[in-house]
């Protein structure tokens, strides 16, 4: 299952959209490279490109709360916190394990349901902030 960006998923905040396509388009290859039946190989690449990335976009929300004084800064961090924590578990349990179908499952739940649900909720309530303080 792949997902493609949307209006619905823009934050109002065009660095933060700019990292979350990013995302997005990696996500789609990591099930493309699923689908196509590739080997660990390629799935390891996409899986440590990801876990990197995420943490510099991480930050770069982080920042954005920080430089605003966001009063929600705690909650939004320890969604991070929580995404950060799953990624590491599903990566020691299964990636190093070679149990791919399994990680692939589990990745593919967490980054679609995770993601799509922490952009649409909690990363647009940054973009919202945001509007009000600068109109
Ligand atoms: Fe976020």
């Amino acid at each position: 299952m792949s997902i493609s960006w949307n209006d619905d998923l823009s934050v109002n905040v065009q660095k933060i959209d700019e990292q979350h396509k990013e995302l997005i388009n990696k996500i789609n290859e990591l099930f493309d490279a699923c689908k196509e039946g590739k080997g660990g190989t390629a799935i390891n690449d996409i899986v440590k490109f990801l876990e990197k990335y995420v943490v510099f976009h991480f930050s770069t929300e982080e920042q954005y709360m920080q430089v605003y004084n966001y009063p929600d800064i705690e909650t939004h961090r320890k969604e991070h916190k929580y995404f950060l924590e799953t990624f590491n578990k599903i990566k020691e349990d299964h990636l190093s394990k070679n149990e791919m179908l399994l990680a692939t499952f589990k990745l593919n739940d967490l980054l679609i349901k995770w993601l799509i649900n922490h952009i649409r909720k909690t990363d647009k309530a940054i973009g919202d902030f945001l509007r009000n303080i600068k109109t």
